[in-house]
């Protein structure tokens, strides 16, 4: 069996794949075009993929030995797995393992944009700052506020966690209401979409990304937060529309965002470097510990569906049913 890895991962998950394959690695720190994926992926029975391959149509279909992709991510979006389920692919991801870790970086951003952490850093580093003033880069205070959370998953879930220590009241939205004790446990009250954009100071995204969340957050949303309330993002760029984040922002209908995702990364709108917003480049899950974990889970995935187990997070279990 031949495995492909699209890009240089840690070696315990290249260690692992190699006890029971032959692994082909790119080793370059580049994402491969289309048709470079393809030719490597004809003869490989398995692969391994960064959110940063499409894997769409055309791939699969011109890569019929292929019976498993493993993303390494929690989100999937680039993978199109209603045509992988039909072709027969078996497709994992890796959620769990970051959950806290991503949680921790939603935290990271929202600290750091209320209290204006990037523009009083740039200013320490400057040689500019002249002395101590009172209302020097005054920001607003995080607790005590309302923190509402959009998406009350696992990652959802883990921030709202977060927001005791803070004092914070928890509101929370999504497809489904949880059930009355998560809610107790969690301290956490359900709102409607819009009643929980008027009533957040910070409102913090946890979607995943699909066609209904793909531009969720419209000019219409940004209308109902308050003038003084923050956007955070770390699930997925597209759930924002970028253009009418931007407007918001110049108009003031809020006070500024925390983003980690992007429309169309690696492209940055220049309307979003402002000092308002600050700006990370996808790193939610970035410490050594939580990338380790996600590459040996989507290692491990390959080799349990090679060695006669179930692998554990497939998202297209029906193709397991039928094969
Ligand atoms: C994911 O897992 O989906 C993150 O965006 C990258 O860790």
């Amino acid at each position: 069996m031949k495995v492909f890895v699209t890009r240089p991962v840690f070696d315990e998950a290249i260690d692992r794949l190699r006890r029971v394959f032959e692994v082909e690695l790119n080793t370059e720190e580049r994402i491969l075009p289309k048709q470079e994926l393809i030719a490597h992926l004809r003869d490989k029975d398995g692969a391994l993929t960064l959110l940063t391959d499409a894997i769409d149509l055309e791939v699969l279909e011109s890569t019929p030995r292929l019976k498993v992709i493993a993303n390494f991510a929690v989100g999937f979006n680039n993978v199109a797995v209603d045509s992988a389920t039909k072709l027969g692919v078996v497709v994992t991801n890796t959620p769990g393992v970051l959950t806290e870790t991503t949680a921790d970086f939603a935290w990271t951003l929202l600290m750091a944009v209320a209290r204006r952490l990037s523009e009083g850093e740039a200013l320490a580093r400057s040689g500019n700052w002249k002395h101590w003033d009172l209302d020097q880069l005054v920001g607003t205070d995080v607790w005590g506020k309302t923190l509402g959370i959009v998406g009350f998953g696992r990652i959802g879930r883990a921030v709202a966690r977060r927001a005791s220590g803070f004092q914070m009241k928890v509101i929370y939205t999504d497809a489904q209401r949880v059930p009355a004790e998560v809610e107790s446990a969690m301290s956490a009250e359900f709102r409607e979409m819009d009643a929980l954009l008027a009533e957040s100071d910070f409102v913090s995204v946890h979607v995943p990304l699909l066609p209904e969340t793909r531009g969720l957050f419209d000019a219409a949303k940004f209308y109902r937060m308050k003038p003084t309330a923050f956007l955070i993002n770390t699930s997925r760029g597209p759930v924002v529309d970028e253009a009418a984040l931007v407007a918001a922002l110049e108009t003031g209908k809020i006070a500024g965002a925390g983003l980690d995702v992007y429309e169309n990364e690696p492209f940055i709108h220049p309307g979003l470097k402002r000092a308002n917003v600050v700006l990370a480049p996808h790193i939610a899950s970035a410490s050594l510990e939580t990338r380790t974990k996600m590459a040996c889970i989507a290692a491990e995935n390959v080799v349990a569906l090679f060695t006669g187990q179930r692998p554990a997070n497939v998202l297209n279990p029906e193709v397991l049913k039928t094969s």
